[in-house]
């Protein structure tokens, strides 16, 4: 195991019947840091966080957390992490005081500390208003933050977080991210998967995109954005059946592949000088009408679009 690193992955792969959901994956999380792991839905994500959270049971390759191995120190190790899944796992029927009352207690504290512990988090997570009732009349945006308590109780230093934002309101989500941060300032280290790209950008210190059960690329957000090229032209279409004919057009015009999204084509290219004038000329001879066409910095968005051939998913409304 690496120096420092607190979570190690080896050739791990997991198949469902003929479905291979991770196909070899290694990986690397230094002790203190946040992997932010991204990949479009049925990626294997949440399979991968399955695996090192103990839950699921690896069909090869090998994974430590905080040293401990996913599979032969599973029970000792399951007392050192914290998860909070992409499905919460909350009683509906017991009192948002007494879940994370009883995740203490399970953890092996006392009645007293177990629901002084809860206290604590109920109103961090801006849930004591609602402490006594039960979890079944809650939000959705409160669920994702009590099960987020939940895996918060025993102060774990490894901490798994599966789409902990999706489906809240910007205002909720940036709450999220700002207690998110608070537990990272103070040496969480934390694997996180997202839909998200912009939650990425701003939480994670490295990212890794997982597409088909494997990785495909790594490193931190900026090495990502240089990888696809210096910018990405941008042409709105006036009319999308245009699209194909502004492809062809566009080929070869920069360093990537012309790609479609909603009306729109994108280019990455590297050198700037020349790119709009050229591309106008491209198009207009080609007969291709247009809307708009911008240069601009890559997002991480980009790169999510260049490397999986799709987009991330839509932010909701
Ligand atoms: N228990 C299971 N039985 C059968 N197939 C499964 C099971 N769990 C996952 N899979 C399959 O494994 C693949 C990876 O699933 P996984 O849930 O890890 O994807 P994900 O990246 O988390 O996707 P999402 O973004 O939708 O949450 C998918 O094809 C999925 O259908
Ligand atoms: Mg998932």
């Amino acid at each position: 195991m690496g120096y420092g690193a607190a979570i190690q992955v080896r050739g791990i792969a997991k198949s469902f019947g003929e479905v291979r959901a991770l196909d070899g994956v290694d990986l690397e999380v230094p002790a203190g840091t946040v992997l932010g792991l991204l990949g479009p839905n049925g990626a294997g994500k949440t399979t991968l966080v399955r695996v090192l959270t103990t839950l699921l049971a690896p069909d090869a390759g090998s994974a430590q957390v905080s040293g401990l191995d996913v599979v032969t120190d599973a029970k000792e190790l399951r007392a050192r992490i914290g998860l909070a899944g992409q499905y919460a796992a909350v009683d509906e029927n017991l009192t948002g005081l007494e879940n994370l009352t009883m995740v203490g207690r399970l953890y092996g504290s006392g009645r007293s500390a177990a629901k002084r512990r809860a206290g604590e988090l109920l109103e961090r997570f801006d849930l004591l208003d609602a402490a006594g009732r039960p979890a079944k009349t809650y939000s959705g945006g409160m669920r994702r933050r009590l099960d987020l308590a939940a895996s918060l109780v025993a102060e774990p230093p490894v901490l798994f977080l599966d789409e902990p934002t999706t489906g809240l309101d910007p205002r909720a989500r940036r709450g999220l991210w700002e207690v998110i941060e608070q537990l990272v300032s103070g040496g969480t280290t934390l694997l996180l998967t997202t839909q998200y790209l912009e939650e990425a950008d701003r939480l994670a210190d490295t990212i890794a995109v997982i597409d088909h059960g494997r990785l495909i690329a790594e490193g931190t957000a900026d090495q990502l954005k240089a990888r696809i090229g210096g910018s990405v032209l941008e042409v709105t279409l006036e009319s999308p059946e245009s699209a194909p004919a502004a492809i062809a057009a566009l080929d070869g015009l920069g360093d990537g592949e012309p790609v479609v999204e909603d009306g729109l084509v994108k280019v990455a290219v590297a050198e700037r000088s020349g790119t709009i004038v050229a591309a106008v000329q491209r198009l207009s001879a080609a007969g291709v009408g247009v809307d708009d066409l911008v240069l601009r910095r890559p997002t991480l968005d980009d790169v999510f679009l260049a490397l999986t051939g799709h987009a991330a998913e839509a932010e909701p409304a």
